[in-house]
């Protein structure tokens, strides 16, 4: 059942920074787990741990069973290429066309020199065009990104990150720079591809609305511990005030 397994993970930055404190989490197939907990609590530490984009000072990394907290090269890239992953500011290429930022997703699967021209295979854009389907803006295919909102920029970069087929996803404040109505949006497909595709997501969060509207389990961090691990709806007043400090005030998201 396990997909991924942290244990007593750590990192500290060299400047000293101990970002990650020991942290134990398990992930089921399945789950969307939201974390959770002030600016500068770890979340993007943790998440980056993960992939390895940031390397752990202590502790193990387990994916599918296996330890992944030091492998290198060939293996790495192969286990990078496992987990989506999506950013809070969409990272797309504005000039370019939709379908060819989805389609960039796929770069590990065809030579660099295919890619720069434009010619991918087939099968290829057929799978782009679904993953498109899938977070509703097929119809954008061939307008140029920087022509969309936020919102349409966002899905663009979860069909791109489908494209890898993973099977964990892992989204760094993905709703962080868009308004409300967008955030439900782009949340609403996360939700979808969670659900009926099955696919396991890691999604750090700021509004406690969307963690208990979307996540299936909440993770809390606080100065690199986790705090709180468990159903969002446990989350009450005085967890609230836990995790955020006594002069929080929950702000609701509609
Ligand atoms: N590259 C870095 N070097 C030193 N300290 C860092 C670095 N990145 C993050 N930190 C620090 O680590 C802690 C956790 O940061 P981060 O993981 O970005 O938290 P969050 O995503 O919850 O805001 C913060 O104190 C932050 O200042
Ligand atoms: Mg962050």
């Amino acid at each position: 059942m396990k997909l991924l397994e942290l244990r007593r993970l750590s990192k500290v930055y060299p400047n000293g920074t101990r970002a990650l404190d020991s942290v134990t989490l398990s992930v089921d197939r399945g789950e969307f787990i939201a974390v959770i907990g002030l600016s500068g609590s770890g979340k993007s530490t943790l998440l980056r741990c993960i992939n390895r984009l940031i390397e752990p000072t202590d502790g193990t990394i387990l994916f599918d069973g296996s330890d992944v907290t030091h492998i290198t090269g060939e293996q790495l890239r192969r286990y990078r290429s496992r987990i989506g992953m999506i950013f809070q500011q969409f990272n797309l290429v504005g000039r370019y066309s939709v379908l060819s930022n989805v389609l960039m997703g796929a770069l590990g699967s065809v030579g660099t020199f295919d890619s720069i021209v434009g010619r991918y295979p087939p099968a290829l854009r057929q799978m782009a065009l679904r993953n498109l389907e899938i977070v509703g803006i097929a119809d954008k295919a061939h307008v140029r990104a920087d022509s969309l909102s936020g919102g349409q920029q966002q899905r663009v970069a979860i069909a791109r990150a489908l494209m890898q087929e993973p099977q964990l996803l892992l989204a760094d404040e993905p709703v962080a720079s868009l308004d409300p109505a967008t955030s439900h949006s782009v949340m609403r497909y996360l939700g979808y591809i969670n659900r009926e595709l099955g696919m396991t997501v890691v999604c750090n969060l700021h509004f406690l609305s969307l963690v208990r509207e979307y996540s299936t389990r909440a993770v809390a961090l606080k100065a690199g511990v986790v705090v709180f691990d468990g159903s969002p709806a446990e989350i009450d007043q005085e967890w609230f005030r836990h995790i955020y400090g006594e002069d929080a005030v929950e702000v609701e998201i509609r």
